[in-house]
């Protein structure tokens, strides 16, 4: 497994260029199975996460052919089965549950299991399609469902954490084949779910209320292909921002999804960091203090929970005592730990930590344990004294296209060990 070793103290200067938004590439992907016509999707992030996304299509049946960040696909389905040792690699796969349905009628998608930032159910996503008719049950670990004609309704997808982006995905991309109207009350409206939609819409869905959390679909009976293009990744965005801020760096980061970004943007300025905002992306800096800060994440608009990871480690550096609160997925807390391996002075309570920032950190080996957390440790590294190893990077280059050669272009000092085990 992969390692990075960074030598903290180096600011990061200079300019990275923003890639496709991971969480909008995966459901779009998905949603080239509701057509047997040719989709081509550009911007396209090189990740593993995506590379699965792929060999599960092309399990299914689909032409598929990547290049430079482009992805041509003709969904030909000859098989309606998502197998274990696929869907277990990526969790999000369970977003091609409600495509399979609507365009097979039939589907059998492993549940994808929990993870390490906390149980991830799809109670939500189930009974949204059933609400649509289709007739599900859970055999041996197994998603089996039976469509049919999928037929309108109303649904309500919020559940105990707020809305579900990935259930609000699955029930919108089955009520667009399904006959008459469904209405989706408590949708959620991340960016990445507005672009699927826009995507939907243009293989000729009928969808409005998109950005909203209530969404009106006219069900027809065939979707066409489409030439599309992602937007920018708002949380990679973020990261880079978080390690400008850090590093007392300044970053031109092009092609930022700026409005896709306020409330994160607005924490950071509330912390003493430069933002300027240009006409082809944003430019973060510090030159003064690092004030300690408060957040509580919640569903967008609000702090984007893929963001949490990322600001304690900020934290950790701030001047005073900064307060996190986790509302979406309370358990996510696993770079915690890690974190207090570098020094941090950080205490945990149920589902908040209280962060007393410090001069500086000191370097160690660390344990990546899933995408943010990872993100954080690597940030940590970056003003951390001395040498901190980041073991387990294969969390990272899920959802990172090529973070290590990024921050190398802007000043970093970080080097890839590749290992063979
Ligand atoms: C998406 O996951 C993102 N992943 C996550 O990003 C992100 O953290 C999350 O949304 C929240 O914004 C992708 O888009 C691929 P949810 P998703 O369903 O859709 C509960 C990253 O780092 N819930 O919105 O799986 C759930 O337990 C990843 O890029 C139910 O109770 O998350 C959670 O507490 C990590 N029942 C809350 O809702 C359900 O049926 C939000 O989960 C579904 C979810």
């Amino acid at each position: 497994m992969d390692k990075f070793v960074i030598k903290g103290g180096n600011p990061l200067i200079g300019k990275v260029t923003i890639s496709g938004s991971k969480n909008s590439a995966l459901p779009i992907l998905a949603a080239t199975l509701l057509t047997p016509e040719e989709c081509i999707i550009h911007r396209v992030p090189d990740l593993s996460d995506i590379r699965y996304m792929l060999e599960i299509l092309k399990f299914l049946g689909a032409q598929v052919h990547y290049e430079k960040g482009t992805v041509r696909v003709k969904n030909k389905i000859i098989n309606w089965i998502a197998p274990y040792d696929l869907v277990r690699k990526m969790r999000a796969s369970i977003c091609i549950l409600g495509p399979l349905i609507a365009r097979c009628g039939k589907a059998r998608v492993s549940l994808p299991g929990g993870c390490v930032i906390g149980d991830r159910p799809i109670d939500l996503h189930i009974s949204g399609l059933q609400k649509l008719g289709a007739n599900i049950d859970i055999i041996k670990g197994d998603v089996v469902a039976q469509g049919g004609q999928l037929r309108g309704t109303t649904i309500n997808l919020r559940g105990p954490y707020g809305s579900t982006v990935l259930g609000t995905d699955n029930v919108m991309m089955a009520a667009c084949r399904s006959e008459g109207t469904t209405i989706i009350e408590g949708a959620a409206c991340e960016p990445e779910v507005e672009d699927l939609a826009k995507f939907l819409v243009s293989m000729g869905a009928k969808i409005s209320g998109i950005g909203s959390q209530r969404l009106i679909i006219e069900g027809i009976k065939e979707l066409h292909g489409s030439e599309y293009t992602i937007i920018t990744d708002r949380i990679e965005a973020g990261t880079f921002a978080v390690g400008a801020a850090m590093t007392k760096g300044d970053l031109f980061l092009e092609q930022a999804p700026v409005n896709h970004m306020t409330s994160v943007l607005e924490k950071l300025r509330d912390c003493g960091v430069t933002i300027q905002v240009e006409e082809k992306g944003l430019r973060v800096s510090r030159s003064g203090p690092l004030k300690a800060f408060e957040i509580e994440t919640s569903s967008y608009p609000g702090f984007p929970t893929d963001m949490q990871a990322q600001f304690c480690a900020m934290a950790t550096i701030a001047c005073g005592k900064s307060k996190v609160v986790e509302n979406i997925f309370p358990n996510r807390f696993m770079h915690i730990s890690e974190l207090k391996r570098l020094g941090a002075n950080i205490e945990l309570l149920k589902n908040e930590v209280h962060i007393y920032g410090i001069e500086r950190l000191s370097g160690a080996p660390v344990m990546a344990s899933d995408l943010r957390a990872s993100a954080a440790l690597v940030l940590a590294g970056l003003v951390a004294d001395n040498t901190t190893e980041v073991h387990r990077v294969y969390h990272i280059d899920r959802g990172y296209e090529k973070i290590d050669e990024k921050l190398l272009a802007v000043g970093a000092m970080i080097k890839r060990v590749y290992s063979k085990t």
